[in-house]
């Protein structure tokens, strides 16, 4: 596994790569690898030649009072596991190599990043889209792997890859899960013992409307108003919404199309997010495995 730092490092090393017509796979992630990362990675590995991993921790999608100073880090770690994946490039790069000074431009998702944690994290999506935007640019690859947990960030993606005419496949992969069912997430570290028996809620909830969605229960209404009854030892519940899965428009009547029901709730001072896909069709399985039919 090579390791590099720099964008004139990443380019040249991808450059010999990519000759033979070779696939590449991205796998972008902030850094404290879990298995959720590790799953995406082992997708990568599987359907591409080659795969490329990058941890940078942007602080363009952090609020001013978030956590980018405390976010978890442990580059060892998550070293290690790249290497035991068969991760080809690791890139490690500083944030001024990603952000010189001067740095001005920004991509903007529009009312997608507005609606949601949007909402709750202004300025979130476009920090998101700017910097896979610039991931994308350096690595060029072929296909890359986000997981199902971070829905919205999926749809501003593939709206962003869409709108700007950018060559890549994105592959949302399925949340991978705790042993009792919390969505794992670098952020879980931040729980203590108690908290991280609340956090149990987002689940429950989401399992509480899928089952009912699989009973025959079709009311968008409805389905979230079921998951909301788990949630009432969250501290806060910012969100608990049907939407549209793809667009993340808000369902309200007949759930007639894929659809997701989303939640982000405060369980101390840990903001967790979690969603189910509900698709009245079998489309659901294409959405977790391949891209937008549209
Ligand atoms: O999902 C994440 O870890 C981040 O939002 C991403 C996609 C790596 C961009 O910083």
């Amino acid at each position: 596994m090579r390791i590099v730092r720099t964008i004139s490092e990443i380019r040249m090393a991808l450059k010999t790569l990519r000759e033979g017509g070779h696939r590449i796979g991205f796998v972008p992630t902030m850094g404290y690898l879990h298995e959720g990362h590790a799953a995406l990675i082992k997708q990568s590995t599987a359907r591409c030649n080659h795969t490329v991993v990058s941890v940078f921790v942007n602080p363009t999608q952090f609020g001013p009072k978030e956590d980018l100073a405390q976010y978890p880090r442990d580059l060892d770690r998550d070293q290690n596991l790249c290497l035991k994946l068969g991760v080809d490039i690791l890139f490690l790069p500083e944030t001024s190599e990603i952000f010189p000074t001067g740095f001005g431009t920004f991509v903007e998702p529009g009312s997608l990043g507005e609606v949601l944690c949007g909402k709750f994290r202004p300025g979130h999506f476009r920090g998101v889209a700017t910097i896979v935007a610039k991931l994308f640019n350096i690595v060029q690859p072929d296909l890359a792997f986000f997981g199902q947990k971070d829905l919205q960030q999926i749809a501003v993606i593939r709206r962003m890859i869409r709108d700007l005419n950018m060559p890549v496949d994105i592959v949302a992969a399925p949340t991978v899960r705790e042993a009792d069912g919390l969505a794992m997430s670098s952020r879980n570290t931040y729980l203590n013992p108690e908290d991280r028996k609340r956090a149990l809620c987002l689940q429950r909830g989401l399992l509480a409307a899928d089952a009912a969605f699989h009973k025959g229960e079709r009311k968008a209404s409805k389905l979230a108003a079921i998951a909301r009854k788990e949630l009432s030892s969250a501290d806060d519940v910012q969100y608990c919404q049907m939407v549209d899965a793809y667009t993340m428009e808000a369902l309200d009547g007949e759930i007639t199309r894929t659809a997701a029901l989303c939640i982000a709730a405060i369980i101390g001072k840990t903001r967790l997010i979690d969603n189910v896909v509900l698709s009245p069709t079998d489309e659901g399985v294409q959405f977790i495995n391949h891209l937008d039919p549209s």
